[in-house]
């Protein structure tokens, strides 16, 4: 039996298992949906019930992917997905999410977010995901690569305090939110969502943490989004269209490491010492 995962709870109550799935890649190519589908409703088996997506994934055909591995099974899941920066204008907005609701076949997002900024000003999306909110074609909204000073900005804007969440790129080589954005998020209990968690797999090969892994018969990957898990207020969203490995990354929440080897880690992948622009993928 797998340990549980541990939950997030959102600014409105909502509680989330802090390990979900991402879809980046999915959608693209008909040949694959079979085994896209698969592999998220066997994340679903495993409690990974929050699933991302965007309307920019396969052009649409990522959200297409959710909503058949959804069907029939929307009340174990928690749905994200994300607006392009240019559709974030106050009639765009609508019509993108409308655009969304079908493709995923639900009525409702649970959590919709600005996909990154744009030239649209901040208050006219804010009161785009305020009318979606109140017609309840959304829960929550929230952002996705702001940085500390565009989440200063947001939350000047009227309404700009409801954000729910943000979604930053933040992996074990990736620590810059630790200085400044983390932290920021945290004291005010705005959940981040970290993607790219194990780096696309291209820090799956780095000899420490492959060794690290070892001693407690762990795969790098599992090593990886524990690092992440062990963080407050963060969800953490691999995205992988293979049934095993959705099963290993899942029992990333077994591992219990020790602090001496958490602070080897910090030695291999040092946590920042000053501040760095939000790195975007
Ligand atoms: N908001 C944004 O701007 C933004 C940007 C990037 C990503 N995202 C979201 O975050 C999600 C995750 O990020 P990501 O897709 O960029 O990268 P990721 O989750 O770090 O890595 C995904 C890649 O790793 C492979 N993989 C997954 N689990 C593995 C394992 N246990 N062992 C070996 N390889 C494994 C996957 O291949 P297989 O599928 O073949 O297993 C895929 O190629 C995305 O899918 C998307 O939903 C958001």
């Amino acid at each position: 039996m797998d340990d549980p995962i541990p939950t997030i709870t959102f600014p409105d109550g909502t509680e989330v298992p802090a390990l979900g799935q991402g879809t980046w890649g999915m959608g693209e190519d008909a040949g694959h949906a079979r085994q896209e589908i698969a592999s998220l409703r066997a994340g679903l088996d495993l409690g990974m019930a929050m699933i991302d997506t965007a309307e920019m994934y396969g052009d649409g055909g990522a959200e297409e992917i959710v909503g058949q591995a959804i069907k029939g099974r929307r009340g174990e899941t928690f749905i994200v997905s994300k607006v392009y920066p240019w559709n974030a204008s106050r009639k765009g907005t609508i019509t993108a999410c409308e655009g969304s609701l079908k493709r995923l076949g639900i009525d409702r997002i649970d959590l919709y977010l600005l996909h990154w900024r744009g030239n649209y000003p901040l208050a006219e999306t804010v009161e785009a995901f305020e009318a979606l909110k109140a017609s309840g074609k959304i829960r929550a909204w929230g952002v996705s690569n702001f940085d500390t000073d565009d989440m200063e900005e947001l939350f000047s804007v009227p309404g700009g305090r409801n954000v729910a969440a943000n979604q930053v790129l933040y992996n074990i080589s990736r620590r810059g939110i630790e200085y400044d954005l983390l932290p920021w998020c945290q004291s005010r209990n705005i959940p981040i969502m970290a993607y790219s968690p194990i780096e696309q797999g291209r820090i799956l090969h780095h000899p420490d943490l492959i060794h690290i892994a070892k001693a407690y018969q762990a795969t790098p990957a599992q090593l990886a989004l524990a690092f992440l898990l062990e963080r407050d207020g963060v969800f953490v969203i691999p995205k992988t269209s293979n049934i095993d490995r959705a099963r290993e990354n899942r029992g990333c929440v077994s591992l219990d490491i020790t602090d001496e080897d958490w602070e080897a880690l910090d030695e291999v992948f040092p946590p920042p010492a000053k501040k760095t622009p939000l790195e975007m993928l």
